[in-house]
């Protein structure tokens, strides 16, 4: 029997951090098997790409529900039990969650975030970060908690705002840490090494950062 922590990954659209997670997962020695991508939305194009990877998906789609957000969770919460799912990841997921969706989740759910929370939570990180005039910019990986963007965080990784960034620009470089971030924050609340202390993530093996690294990780 399998030993590694049964994880869903959420997604509302390209699925880029889906497929970092997935390639990490690939490894039978990364701690979390990646058993359901769950998308709700149909047409989110990262559901193509984990059929391919050979990882089952599904679909429950949000606008039918409109406003019954609770009966929409109802849903996802058959088709994750119907999977024997233990951990969540969201990655691009595009809904907020109910009280009680985090609730049944607390502590067993991650999500990332394209900037150095708790500075620009909600939308368009990346314009409202340029408008700033923020120097460094960057990405976290935190616990979901009822508050969108709140949960205790677990990891950053920072990246230098340069002279001339547009969105996109910017939003690629950040991109790139997510993508060596998440896979790095799932691994370690899959192998039961994150805990909370006064609200906050500890992680048991984090290696220590040094004083040249622009990731940290969570220690
Ligand atoms: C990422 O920037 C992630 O941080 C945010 O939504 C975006 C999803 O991108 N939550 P992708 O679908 O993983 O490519």
């Amino acid at each position: 029997m399998s030993l590694r922590a049964r994880t869903a990954i959420l997604i509302s659209g390209r699925g880029s951090n889906m497929a970092a997670l997935l390639a990490a997962a690939a490894d039978p020695a990364y701690p979390a098997e990646i058993v359901l991508v769950l998308a709700n939305r149909a047409d989110a194009a990262g559901l193509a790409r984990a059929a391919e990877a050979g990882i089952p998906t599904a679909v429950v789609e949000s606008r039918p529900f409109g406003k019954d957000r609770a009966a929409f969770e109802a849903a996802m919460s058959a088709e994750l039990a119907r999977h024997g799912v233990t951990l969540i990841a969201l990655a691009g997921f595009m809904r907020v969650l109910t009280e009680g969706f985090t609730g049944a989740w607390e502590g067993r759910m991650l999500n990332i975030h394209p900037s150095l929370l708790p500075a620009f939570p909600g939308l368009d990180t990346h314009a409202r970060a340029l408008a700033a005039g923020v120097r460094l910019h960057g990405c976290s990986v935190h616990l979901v908690t009822p508050g969108v963007d709140e949960g205790p965080i677990l990891a950053q990784a920072a990246v230098p705002v340069l002279a001339g960034d547009d969105e996109a620009t910017l939003a690629a470089r950040v991109l790139a840490e997510e993508h060596r971030l998440y896979p790095a924050a799932l691994a370690w609340m899959a192998a039961g090494q994150v805990s909370l202390r006064d609200g906050r993530a500890v992680v048991a093996a984090a290696p220590a950062p040094t004083a040249t690294a622009l990731r940290n990780p969570g220690c």
